[in-house]
C-alpha cells in the first residue's frame, strides 16, 4: 500500500518513538519494587517518547506548530500547520502492564485535521487516516460498523476517575445507555477507543473531558471510514469542548438523544 510522503513522516515518527514505549513496557514489571516507583518511569517514558516526536516531526516538517500533552504548545514559523500529539494515550494502562496504549499523531491545517496516525506498539496495530483517501488499519481499509440497531451494538465509554469529570452525570449516561445496548466497554485509551469505532470493533463511543492530543487523530479516522463524530451538542467543535460521541450515523443519531435527555 502507498501512502503520501506526509502519512509517511507521521508512520515513521509513530515507529520510532512506538519500539521505545514497547521497550519500556519491558522494564515495567522491574520497576514495581524499584525506590521511586513505576509513576515516575512511565512519566519519564512519555517524556522521552514526545521528544522523540517532536524532533521527527519537526525535522521532515520544519516550521510546523507542536502541541504535545507533555511540553504543551511550540509555536513554528508555519501558523497554518501544528502537530498534534499524544505520545502515550493510555497512560494507566502502560503503568498497569495492560497492552492497551498507543501513541497518536493529528496534523491540522487551519482548523481542519487533515492527517492522522495511531499506533500501538504492544500488538503493531497502525491506523492511517488522510484526508479524502482514506482510513486504513496496516493497510486494510476501513469502514464503521453497519448496525442499526442499538441492542446489537457494543458502545465503548471513557469513565471519569478519581478527582476528574463528573461522575453523577455519567452514572445518568451509563444507565441511559446501558439499558438499550448489547454490551458496554472501558478500554482506558481514547486514541484507540475511536480507532475501534473506525475499525467496527465497537459501534459507538462517547466520553466527555478529552483534550485535543486524545482526539485528533481518532476524528479523522473516523470520518474517512465513513462515520460520524460530534461534540454532545450535535455539532460543536469536539478539539475545542473535549466531549464527544461517535458511531455511524443512526448510531450517533441513538446516542446523541440517550446522552442530550441524560444529561437534562
Ligand atoms: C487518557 C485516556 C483515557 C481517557 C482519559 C485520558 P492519558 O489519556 O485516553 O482513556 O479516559 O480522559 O486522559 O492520560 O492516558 O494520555
Ligand atoms: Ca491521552
Ligand atoms: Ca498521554
Amino acid at each position: 500500500m502507498q501512502h503520501s510522503a506526509l502519512i509517511n513522516v507521521m508512520v515513521k515518527a509513530a515507529l520510532r518513538a512506538g519500539r521505545s514505549l514497547k521497550r519500556d513496557l519491558g522494564e515495567i514489571e522491574h520497576l514495581q519494587v524499584s525506590l521511586k516507583g513505576p509513576a515516575n518511569f512511565v512519566s519519564l517514558a512519555d517524556k522521552r517518547a514526545e521528544e522523540m516526536l517532536y524532533t521527527d516531526l519537526l525535522k521532515a516538517r520544519p516550521g510546523y506548530g507542536f502541541l504535545g500533552e507533555e511540553g504543551g504548545t511550540r509555536e513554528g514559523t508555519d501558523k497554518t500547520h501544528t502537530w498534534i500529539v499524544d505520545p502515550l494515550d493510555g497512560t494507566t494502562n502502560f503503568l498497569h502492564g495492560i497492552p492497551q496504549f498507543a501513541i497518536s499523531i493529528g496534523l491540522k491545517r487551519e482548523d481542519t485535521i487533515i492527517a492522522g496516525v495511531i499506533y500501538n506498539p504492544a500488538n503493531d496495530e497502525l491506523y492511517i487516516a488522510e484526508r479524502g483517501k482514506g482510513a486504513f488499519l496496516n493497510d486494510q481499509r476501513l469502514r464503521v460498523a453497519g448496525r442499526r440497531q442499538l441492542n446489537e451494538c457494543v458502545i465503548g465509554c471513557g469513565l471519569p476517575h478519581i478527582g476528574r469529570g463528573d461522575h453523577a452525570l455519567f452514572r445518568a449516561e451509563m444507565e441511559a445507555i446501558q439499558t438499550k445496548v448489547a454490551g458496554l466497554r472501558r478500554f482506558g485509551a481514547a486514541s484507540l477507543d475511536l480507532a475501534f469505532v473506525a475499525a467496527g470493533r465497537l459501534d459507538g463511543f462517547w466520553e466527555r473531558d478529552l483534550s485535543p492530543w486524545d482526539i485528533a487523530a481518532g476524528q479523522i479516522l473516523i470520518r474517512e471510514a465513513g462515520g460520524t463524530i460530534s461534540g454532545l451538542d450535535g455539532h460543536d467543535d469536539t478539539l475545542a469542548t473535549g466531549h464527544l460521541v461517535c458511531g455511524n450515523e443512526y448510531v450517533h443519531r441513538e446516542l446523541l438523544k440517550l446522552l442530550k435527555a441524560a444529561a437534562k
